[in-house]
């Protein structure tokens, strides 16, 4: 049993609210945290530590780190991401500066499908080595869970190809990685005029393989005009379903495609976008505890003029998180920060909602909240220490990456190197857990 206690934290964020902590993020304030193989062990004020570290009697099985008064909360969550593909779609941000919209790009075919050929014509080595970069570069702005869609292959092989680059990254990254299968994107240009041969390729086809070689746990689906219609997204929701994958979507982005109702109506965990969420469809996600995914990048980059409704959806009862949807279209951004800063500007949200839609609420969009998002004995000790004098100035000075050090996969590996990243943080580095393994030779 190895074990770290990381004392001297000024606040910890617990995004667990309780009496004995203040405000909705349950902080504790002069705080300290006891990991037990990479799950937390205990959280209370530092004082108490002594006792616990007495309890555990053999202070040579205990790391001691200070952690220098730094801010500490639960590693961010990305909940929602398109990191692997190649290529990138720079050009066509500068023909949507000159007037021609999303959409035209895509009936052109350009837009997703130019990142189809794109990656369809890479390498399973280069897009891993494209997908692990991005995946350290979340890492340094503290993700350290991410989702992963697929969604740039839109056949059978490159579809198989790109999960199984997610895979490795789960295999061998210190973020967790979970993935989704969403060849349900488009449909691709060879196919255009004979759709149904493509949906029958997606349900008879992708989606055995996927769940076969478990591939993804669930399945999204671009309901849009561009994309799929209600009615083809029932019967690949209906095959996902048969093969035990969870129910994602991409609904009301540029429309209203009365996306809230239909998420509930095939029983979708999260439903993702809603620019154009009508009140109903709050209703119906709020009864039914579907989890609301805003994507302020998507909205911003692509100057949509709605806005998803973020302040009414609280209003009314929903759970929301936040996520990046990093991708080369609509939001070529891995700063999670900066999407939370954008929901509190442009959404309405207030700061300890966009905290709480980064962590906690992203978990729930993943499944994952028994697991992570927030600091609670028995959870996953991912965490983050922040160079910040409390947990909102991150969201204040949206210019800057202010994780200190971050601290992951503590379950299975070698505490040896929390203390080595906290010692290279002292020197004000912004270091990561997987530079620090690289560099020790861990
Ligand atoms: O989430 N909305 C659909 N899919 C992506 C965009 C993909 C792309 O343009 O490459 C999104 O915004
Ligand atoms: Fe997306």
């Amino acid at each position: 049993m190895s074990s770290l206690l990381l004392t001297n934290i000024s606040r910890l964020v617990t995004m667990s609210p309780a009496k004995d902590r203040q405000g909705p993020l349950g902080i504790i304030e002069n705080a300290a945290v006891l990991v037990t193989d990479g799950r937390i062990a205990w959280v209370g004020k530092d004082p108490e530590s002594h006792t616990i570290l007495r309890q555990a009697q053999d202070e040579r099985l205990c790391d001691v780190i200070d952690a220098q008064g730094a801010v500490v909360m639960p590693g961010l969550i990305d909940c929602h991401t398109h990191l692997v593909h190649a290529g990138t779609r720079h050009n066509e941000f500068k023909m949507r500066s000159e007037g021609k919209s999303y959409q035209q790009i895509a009936a052109d075919g350009g837009g997703i499908m130019s990142t189809v050929r794109a990656t369809r014509a890479a390498s399973e080595e280069a897009l891993f080595e494209e997908a692990r970069t991005r995946a350290d570069e979340a890492l340094k702005f503290g993700v350290t869970c991410l989702e992963i869609k697929s969604g740039y292959g839109l056949d059978v092989e490159t579809e198989l190809k790109i999960l199984r680059v997610a895979k490795r990254l789960r295999e061998s990254h210190a973020i967790d990685v979970h993935s989704t299968f969403l060849g349900a994107h488009v449909v691709p240009l060879e196919l255009r005029s004979n759709r149904t041969e493509y949906i029958r390729q997606v349900i008879e086809e992708m989606i055995p393989l996927v769940a076969k070689e478990k591939l993804a746990s669930a399945c999204d689906i671009f309901v849009e005009d561009i994309a799929f219609s209600k009615d083809e997204a029932r019967l690949i929701c209906a095959a996902a379903k048969k093969y035990g994958l969870g129910i994602r979507l991409h609904v009301d982005q540029f429309q209203d495609v009365d996306g809230g109702r239909f998420a509930t109506e095939v029983g979708a965990t999260n439903a993702d976008h809603l620019d154009h969420l009508s009140d109903e469809g709050i209703r119906a996600m709020a009864k039914a505890g579907v989890v609301g995914v805003i994507l302020p990048g998507a909205t911003f980059f692509t100057g949509g003029k709605h806005s998803p409704p973020a302040r009414k959806m609280i209003d009314m009862g929903m759970t929301v998180a936040i996520a990046t949807d990093y991708n080369p279209g609509t939001n070529p951004c891995l700063n999670l920060w900066l999407m939370a800063t954008m929901a509190v500007t442009q959404m309405g949200m207030t700061c300890d909602e966009a905290l709480q839609a980064i962590t906690i609420n992203a978990a729930k969009a993943l499944n994952v909240d028994h697991e992570r998002g927030s600091l609670e004995v028995g959870k996953v000790a991912d965490l983050i220490l922040l160079d910040a004098p409390d947990e909102y100035f991150p969201l204040y000075r949206y210019d800057k990456n202010l994780v200190r050090c971050v601290v992951c996969k503590a379950a299975n590996e070698n505490l040896n190197s929390v203390r080595c990243a906290m010692q290279e943080a002292k020197s004000g580095k912004t270091v990561s857990w997987a530079d620090v393994k690289k560099k020790y030779n861990l």
